[in-house]
């Protein structure tokens, strides 16, 4: 990013966040993190031509944003005409930062690509994500496998709600240096292997999801980031049950709920869309056009790749 400083972009990569007992370290990658986000926070919306034409610039730009912040907001100038158009445009595009691995996904469309909307359909009714509820705050793919969790996601806007609907989004890294700065025994408690478990799924057609077992704060393996792993839910969901984990989920709903300044709120409109490293979000409820005329539709993109690091 022109004009800022690399050297906060190197410790943001090799700080070595699994060792809580320096301080002092942990003091440096705190300055260089903050400074980083709220430069990242305040830029404009990265403008883009179109998804096919984007040029290197734009999209070194959105790899450097998500570099120090996890989250990256962008604008497509000339924007795909139909659904089918925007996913395929929306993984030829997501290519570009890296995100080779799409997840498979029951909803899938062409190319991986999901479209949210309020649907019907049996295999996603009473699916929050296919009605016009509120989403709570989670990552995605927080009841996946271990060997298939979501390291990144984009979400392109093709066409608003009439009202409602926004996103809010917090970088995992902010979120752990909050909950360190509270108490570090709770980021303890948060790497633990068993932190949280995800029962599974049973379903009528034996398509169920086994068990999901695993801690909130966890490394990428390839780069040794962090990734976040977790939901605010509270039914058909196990934390450990020790007294540092009960009071870190305690705190950690509680902070959600309070904010935070560098809680990103996003109202995205048509031709915007977010990369980022699967950090925190959730989504209001929303009103479609009742006339038929405009209904929500949000193209999702999931990956067990990061967005590349130059
Ligand atoms: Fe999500």
């Amino acid at each position: 990013m022109a004009g800022f400083n690399s050297n906060e972009y190197r410790m943001l990569q090799s700080f070595q966040w699994q060792n809580l007992s320096s301080d002092q370290q942990f003091s440096l990658w705190k300055d260089a993190k903050i400074k980083t986000f709220a430069h990242v926070n305040a830029a404009a919306p990265i403008r883009i031509k179109s998804f096919n034409t984007a040029d290197f610039d734009s999209i070194k730009s959105i790899k450097d944003q998500c570099r120090g912040a996890n989250l990256s907001l962008f604008e497509i100038h000339d924007v795909p005409k139909s659904e089918n158009e925007a996913a395929k445009e929306l993984a030829g595009f997501a290519s570009r930062f890296g995100l080779t691995l799409p997840e498979t996904h029951r909803s899938e469309g062409e190319d991986g690509v999901v479209a949210l909307k309020t649907s019907s359909a049996s295999r996603q009714k009473g699916y929050i994500p296919y009605t016009p509820r509120a989403l709570n705050w989670h990552t995605d793919g927080y009841y996946n496998a271990e060997s298939a969790r979501v390291q990144a996601f984009a979400l392109y806007c093709h066409n608003p709600a009439v009202k409602g609907g926004d996103n809010q989004f917090i970088d995992g890294e902010i979120a752990y240096m909050r909950m360190r700065d509270e108490n570090p025994d709770y980021v303890r408690a948060f790497m633990h292997p068993q932190a949280l478990t995800i029962p599974a799924n049973e379903e009528n057609d034996g398509d169920g999801r086994p068990v999901s077992v695993g801690p909130v704060f966890y490394p990428d393996s390839v780069t040794g980031r962090l990734q976040m792993r977790y939901t605010a839910r509270t039914r058909s969901i196990e934390w450990r049950t020790d007294t540092q984990t009960q009071e870190a989920v305690a705190w950690m709903r509680e902070w959600l709920d309070r904010g935070d300044e560098f809680r990103v709120q996003l109202g995205l409109k048509a031709g915007q869309g977010v990369l980022n490293n699967n950090v925190l979000h959730n989504r209001t409820s929303f009103e479609d056009d009742p006339n038929g005329g405009g209904q929500r539709i949000m193209m999702r993109a999931r990956f067990h790749d990061r967005i590349s690091e130059e």
